[in-house]
């Protein structure tokens, strides 16, 4: 970490305490009692944030918070001082030298920063890094990794480290390392992986007094070391911008995430169909093809929202067009399957195609592109298309322009939903350059610091496109984005592939995702690279039965992946499964409510609410649905039998009934078609019965599935389309089951005109 010297002097105006150092300033700013900006500005005076928009920040100083700023004077001689700032829950204490350090109210040290030489467990000794380099090695780690804009901070020898969003390996992220930039690699993406498509770059660790978050909000290229080059610290770097820091108290990780969404926005309710379950190949080559698998759909009794259309219903990859030689006139297809239920989702990439008369480049040409650095011409690479050029979307105009066509999509060719696609941007000519031009609003810039917001803008662009057009909640779906884009877009994990190993990894990938404030996202279940089986196609559609985006997918070449290729046993797995979600869609939804006043997601990792129980920290294979449901998928190769944890409290398995006495470890069998799942005593999930598509019927009956000893639940109930519920078009309901299955009902919202439930029935084991 760079030396910023001692400190001269200090001021405080309105919220911020600005410092000099002798060789650099710092302001800090403290936004609530539990967040405090560090913000250093080493490449521009204001933040320039993408993350955090001015109405996140209005809601944000708005909350407010007191603080008191205190000088310390040190020694005499060197007439050094230390400044402590104060709030109602945190302390930073800023010292000679440019270190922050964070303590609780208590003062106790939630994180420090590492004072000493940066000291690599890495040793080459003997070895030529020239010759590494020359066979393939990974030689990143061994040379200088010190980047201008760093931060080193002290973990403890047992410090959990979780967080940055959709990054490959594990939920404790400890002892690995990762960059952000946003990449589109179709290899198999391993622990070992250092980037993927998303860049998030927020941090929770905890330590033995409290949970703590670390936001570096920084778009350029940028690095982490979570303790594996020492165990003593965890680095954050970035190639350019500033350092500027959120950290974020809250005491527990649930709390750290509460604020966190607080400050960067949370993912609003979504309609409730796209909860359901899609299919979607890339390969489905005409209409007949997506007309076979949704008539198969109903008629194999799997529920399904969804055939999601791939680039192959594009006239020759250009965006915003038709294939109507191979997919028929525009909207005829899906007017059709609209009768059977079909809700329609294209793939929209933003890659260009660069050729006369095609009205995009005609509309766009010399005005909406990313421009070559010499501005002498728009920027072109290649993507499906062939020759493309990449909209700014950074720019307002640019963004109101794509939203016009999006409305268009609507209109002309019915569409409903769009999955934003190869926005890392992805690009087959190579790398685009740094210096490619680009706009932050009015404000020209570079590759350089868009790259890792270009998914980010795109979803924005949109999501406000659908919204002023239809007034309905837009359905998004995006594979790059940045801390933020919660509030555009769901997001889906990309290539990842038919592996054990991938199925495996999407519980920590999912829960991560979830932990980083999107709570809506999913994998391609059954894998979309290679080849799956029968095996693993039933063990992933178990494991992904919570999934709030569900949906299998796979590539073109590979073996066709719906369920009914693979046989009846394979058929009938996925149709329980498929079934057993669309029946707990009321809790799902009623946690998607829950979220935008608490930040949580669906799926959760244990620790998320067992932090005290060390045991949860690297607990990859198993996963919470809220509060109140557990899931222990199989998710190995061969195995029948599963090791099972369950944390404090009592347990009941959602088949049996069997009550267990958590914390416990136990064996549990587990055929092909079972997936062990419990649920906490005290509870009262709301639940749907079967169907075979939203729409389909009207959701007028809810039951309720008790534990023995009866419980408490809130339930959400509104249209599942419009943005009414935010005047207050929506039922609540308090329902209270005594233990023996008595139940009372309060309604603490009345809905305009949302009809009540028809019959509320209890169940139980
Ligand atoms: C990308 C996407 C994948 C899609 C393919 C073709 O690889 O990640 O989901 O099927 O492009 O559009």
């Amino acid at each position: 970490m760079a030396d910023y010297g001692r400190i001269l002097n200090w001021e405080t105006a309105d919220n911020e305490v600005k410092v000099s150092f002798e060789k650099q300033k710092m302001i800090i700013t403290v936004l609530t009692d539990d967040i405090i900006n560090v913000f250093v500005p080493l490449w521009s005076e204001e933040h320039r944030s993408k993350a955090i928009e001015p109405d996140d920040m209005d809601r944000v100083l708005k909350k407010g918070a007191t603080f008191e700023v205190k000088e310390i004077k040190g020694s005499a001689e060197k007439n050094d001082i230390t400044i402590e700032i104060s709030t109602g829950n945190l302390k930073a204490i800023v010292t000679n030298g440019g270190f922050v350090d964070f303590y609780d109210m208590k003062g106790k040290l939630l994180s420090a920063n590492y004072r000493g030489e940066r000291k690599s467990r890495r040793v080459i000794n003997m070895w030529d890094l020239e010759l590494l380099k020359a066979e393939g090695h990974d030689t990143k780690g061994l040379e200088n990794n010190s980047k201008p804009v760093e931060d080193v901070r002290v973990v403890e020898s047992d410090e959990p480290i979780f967080g940055l969003g959709d990054k490959s390996g594990f939920l404790n992220k400890r002892s690995y390392e990762y960059e952000n930039w946003n990449s589109d690699d179709p290899s198999a993406h391993t622990e070992q992986f250092r980037s993927l498509y998303k860049s998030i770059p927020f941090l929770i660790c905890k330590n033995k007094e409290a949970a703590y978050g670390l936001f570096y909000d920084n778009t350029f290229h940028g690095y982490f070391d979570l303790a594996k080059e020492n165990a003593e610290y965890m680095v954050y770097g970035a190639d350019d911008g500033n350092l500027d820091l959120y950290f974020i108290g809250g005491k527990t990780i649930p709390g750290v995430i509460e604020n966190y969404t607080f400050l960067t926005g949370r993912a609003p309710l979504p309609q409730l169909w796209t909860l359901g379950y899609h299919q979607c190949r890339w390969g489905y080559k005409c209409k007949e093809d997506i007309r076979e698998v949704a008539e198969k759909y109903r008629e194999t009794g799997i529920p399904c929202e969804s055939v999601q259309y791939d680039i192959d219903y594009m006239d020759g990859y250009r965006v915003f067009t038709w294939n109507e030689k191979d997919y028929g006139p525009a909207g005829e297809l899906i007017e059709d399957l609209a009768k059977q239920g079909f809700k329609s989702v294209i793939n929209t990439d933003p890659g260009t195609k660069v050729e006369d008369g095609y009205f995009m480049y005609e509309e766009g040409k010399g005005k909406y592109f990313f421009r070559t650095a010499d501005d002498s011409a728009d920027y072109v690479n290649a993507v499906w298309p062939g020759d493309a050029n990449y909209p700014d979307f950074g720019r307002e105009d640019v963004r109101k322009w794509w939203g016009k066509h999006i409305a268009e999509m609507m209109d002309e060719k019915k569409i409903m939903g769009f999955w934003n696609d190869m926005n890392e941007p992805a690009s087959f000519n190579g790398p685009l350059p740094e210096d490619v031009i680009g706009h932050d609003g009015e404000r020209k810039t570079t590759h350089k610091e868009l790259h890792n917001v270009y998914g980010h803008f795109m979803s924005k662009a949109t999501y406000d496109g659908i919204k002023e057009h239809t007034g309905k909640r837009p359905f998004v779906i995006t594979r790059a984005c940045y801390s933020g884009t919660q509030k555009y877009s769901t997001v889906w994990t990309g290539d990842n592939q038919s592996l054990w190993s991938h199925l495996q990894m999407m519980i920590p990938q999912l829960c991560t995702l979830g932990m980083c404030g999107y709570p809506i996202a999913g994998v391609d279940i059954g894998g979309f690279g290679g080849d799956t089986t029968p095996e693993l196609l039933s063990r992933w559609i178990e494991a992904a039965a919570f999934s709030t985006f569900f949906r299998n997918h796979s590539a073109n070449g590979t073996i066709r992946q719906e369920p009914w290729q693979f046989g009846p046993e394979v058929e009938e797995i996925y149709r329980k499964y498929v079934k057993l979600h669309y029946r707990f869609l009321p809790y799902i939804y009623d946690l998607l409510h829950e979220e935008q006043e608490n930040g949580l997601p669906v799926m959760r990792p244990l620790v998320m609410h067992y932090e005290e129980d060390p045991a949860t920290y690297n607990i990859n294979d198993e996963y919470l649905v809220g509060e109140k449901i557990l899931v222990a998928p199989v998710v190995n190769q061969g195995e029948t039998v599963r090791k099972i944890y369950l944390p404090e409290g009592t347990w009941y398995n959602y088949l049996t009934g069997e009550k267990h006495q958590g914390p416990e470890t136990f064996l549990e069998k587990a055929p092909l078609d079972y997936m062990p799942i419990y649920i906490k005593g005290g509870s009262v999930i709301p639940m749907y019965d079967e169907m075979a598509y939203i729409g389909e019927k009207n959701l007028d009956k809810l039951i309720l599935l008790a534990t023995p000893e009866g419980g408490k639940c809130v339930h959400y109930q509104d249209g599942g389309e419009d943005l009414s519920y935010l005047d207050g078009n929506y039922n609540l309901y308090e329902f209270t089951v005594d233990p023996e299955g008595k139940l009372s009902t309060d309604l603490l919202n009345k809905a305009k005109n949302v009809s009540q439930y028809d019959s509320i029935n209890v169940i139980s084991f």
